[in-house]
């Protein structure tokens, strides 16, 4: 089952994922494939399938039909600690931290690494190597925070970074955020997009969920649009502009598409340019959330 040689394998492909819930249909047939290291976006309206879909992808769900590969082997994920363990981490959109415990805490919450005393019968959190990993988390992504600082004390950019901390401090190799800065300003906006750039460096692999085209634009490589629970348009992001995208996205197709003089030209959210990016002016006319 390998495509031509010269093509890279997929670090995840999923392929023909249905799934219903009851009379609701949230996908039909989807597939996507994201390559390794890629920073991938998935885009569409509310209710076009894109959490379902990342909810199958991490063994939340489970597919009516379809199947999930990784580094080509098709996989089956039962739960997300099924997923996880195969390298695949999700950043939630609130971050899903708890405001009363420490960093350290936070990234190894519910994993903590454990060491013996007095033999292997008892076994305690080690809280030394969680200080030191978290240090080394934080460290490749350049944000310093204390460890031991009670996550409440934390600015919105840095919550975000001991979420994002947590899957790397896994060997995550593909981070999902769902709707990443739906709750952050245009500075922290600007942040996660340096986040996500060294996640690239890094060699990780991300899907990003955004409503936000600016975003999207400025750092993927590569998108796929949904409406209604189908794929209905794959891009490089080189290759389609932002009204492009926004028509897709509120009519599900290009046909009566035509170019309008806001499009942004392309050496304005070229990845890597995102200072030349404003935030003001590209919020789209459509495909945002009520
Ligand atoms: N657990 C569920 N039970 C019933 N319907 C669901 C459930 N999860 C999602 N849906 C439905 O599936 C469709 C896709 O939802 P969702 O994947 O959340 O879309 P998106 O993330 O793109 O906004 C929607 O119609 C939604 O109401
Ligand atoms: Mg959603």
């Amino acid at each position: 089952m390998t495509d031509a040689p010269s093509v890279t394998t997929p670090l995840v492909a999923l392929n023909n994922i249905q799934k219903t819930f009851g009379a609701v249909t949230a996908l039909r047939g989807v597939s996507i494939d994201v390559l390794p290291g890629e920073t991938f976006a998935l885009l569409g309206d509310n209710a076009a399938g894109k959490s379902t879909l990342m909810k199958v992808l991490t063994g939340v769900y489970q597919p009516d039909q379809g199947t999930i590969r990784m580094d080509g082997e098709q996989v089956a994920f039962s739960s997300p600690a099924a997923s996880r363990s195969a390298g695949i981490e999700m950043v939630y959109q609130d971050f899903a931290l708890a405001d009363n415990l420490d960093v350290r805490t936070n990234i190894f919450l519910g994993r903590e690494p454990q060491r013996n005393v007095l033999g292997p019968l008892v076994r305690v959190v080690d809280r030394k190597k969680m200080e030191r990993e978290t240090n080394r988390v934080l460290e490749r992504l350049d944000i310093p925070i204390n460890p031991r600082l009670k996550v409440k004390r934390l600015s919105g950019g840095q919550r975000q970074a001991v979420a994002i901390g947590r899957a790397l401090a896994f060997d995550a190799k593909l981070i999902i955020m769902d709707e990443p800065t739906a709750n952050l300003s245009v500075a922290k906006v600007d942040k996660l997009i340096e986040v996500t750039q060294k996640l690239k460096d890094l060699g990780i692999a991300v899907i990003i969920i955004t409503h936000r085209l600016d975003e999207a634009f400025a750092v993927a490589d590569r998108c796929a649009v949904m409406r209604q629970g189908e794929v209905v348009g794959r891009y490089r992001m080189d290759e389609v502009s932002e009204s492009e995208i926004a028509h897709l996205i509120s009519q599900g197709n290009l046909d009566a598409y035509e170019s309008a003089e806001t499009d942004i030209p392309a050496e304005r959210r070229r990845i890597g340019s995102t200072s030349a990016v404003t935030h003001s002016e590209q919020i789209p006319t459509n495909g945002s959330d009520a």
